[in-house]
């Protein structure tokens, strides 16, 4: 395999390198994979002016998995929007047409504490949000701020366009049922079709494939409600499918259930199952460069690597388990730490796993 790796800003240097560490660990025992390193976010915004270079592009395109680690920071935050770090992650999703964001929220059972909802609520919790990440009112057009008359005078008015094309829908739609399928069977779509147009189109096209998966069970939800039940009954969810917008916030939301964002790992994938792979926090400015990000959220994203675009689930489940395993052996950087276990850096971390492995 060849990975493109790009360790972007801030947490994201020190934690693709452990992630690294522990695929050349593989590599050692017989896995077949290579590394090219590009750059992406703000770092690349310094190099080359762009938050996506075109060098970045080539080889990201070239390559058969991308492994990322976050974009951005409080340098950056001043420039034009073109030039945004975020822009670079948009840029990249888009020019790789990675548009099924897989999301798992699953709840460590030596992690129950870090939760702040009650462990009776969250034990066991295993939810997977597929998030539709190339359309939307992310990148609908028209969109822009201008001068225009209003009611209350001349003056800026700001907007975006939510739009959504039938196959679009479908095409997310059957990554959702076909996960649900492989999993528990239940499938939940959430939208806000009692208001938005783009959204009832959503439910229609959604509703109309059940019929081709009848292992399936699918419901519907209101994007309000939904949030709300992910507070008061989360176990009541298998998977979630939603547009982009909604699965941003409903993915932040689920994976704060946990308590951990530092854990949970993070797959964009294209029809061909070429992916893109993120941890699903961002890049931490407040802690960079000291050595105490918790790396196993980019570790547990190149297990997917190796299960979705590598076709190895031999690997990918060794290294799930042998992040269990330095959580049971009482390992944990600052973000899950408490009292009773052992507080470890971003490398101690690393190593822990490697030699688990
Ligand atoms: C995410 C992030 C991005 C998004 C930002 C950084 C553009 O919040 O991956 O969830 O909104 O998609
Ligand atoms: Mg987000």
């Amino acid at each position: 395999m060849k990975v493109c790796v790009i360790p972007g800003d801030g947490i994201g240097v020190e934690i693709t390198a452990e992630a690294l560490r522990v695929l050349e660990a593989l590599r050692g025992d017989g896995l077949k994979i290579e590394f090219e390193h590009a750059l992406l976010g703000g770092c690349a915004v310094d190099a080359t002016g762009k938050p996506y270079p075109e060098a970045t592009s080539k080889l990201a395109r070239e390559a058969d998995a991308i492994l990322l680690g976050a974009v951005g920071g409080p340098k950056w935050d001043t420039l034009p929007r073109e030039q945004r770090p975020e822009r670079g992650l948009l840029g990249i999703r888009a020019d790789l047409g990675v548009f099924a964001n897989l999301r798992p929220a699953i709840l460590y059972p030596e992690l129950a504490n870090a939760s702040s909802l009650k462990p009776e609520v969250v034990s066991g919790l295993d939810i997977l949000i597929v998030r539709e990440l190339t359309g939307d009112i992310y990148f609908g057009q028209p969109r822009g701020i201008e001068e225009r008359d209003t009611q209350w005078g001349r003056q800026r008015v700001g907007w975006n366009t939510m739009i959504y094309a039938e196959e679009e829908i479908r095409r997310i739609g059957r990554v959702a049922f076909e996960a649900a399928g492989k999993r528990g069977g239940k499938l939940c779509s959430v939208d806000k079709m009692n208001v938005l147009e783009c959204t009832q189109l959503w439910r229609e096209v959604i509703t109309a494939m059940a019929a081709e998966y009848p292992d399936v069970e699918l419901s519907h939800m209101l994007v309000d409600n939904a949030a709300m039940q992910l507070v008061k009954a989360p176990k009541q969810f298998d998977v979630i499918v939603t547009g982009n917008m909604f699965g941003d916030i409903l993915s932040d939301e689920a994976s704060m259930l946990t308590g951990s964002i530092g854990m949970l790992p993070s797959a964009s994938l294209d029809a061909n199952n070429k992916g893109l792979y993120e941890p699903s926090h961002g890049s931490a400015p407040d802690i960079a460069g000291k050595g105490v990000a918790n790396p196993l959220a980019t570790i547990l994203s190149a297990a997917m690597l190796l299960r979705y675009s590598g076709e190895d689930e031999a690997n990918a489940v060794r290294i799930e388990n042998a992040v269990r395993k330095v959580l049971a052996q009482g390992l944990r950087t600052g973000d899950i730490y408490e009292a009773g276990t052992q507080r470890v850096g971003t490398k101690e971390m690393g190593d822990a796993v490697i030699a688990a492995l």
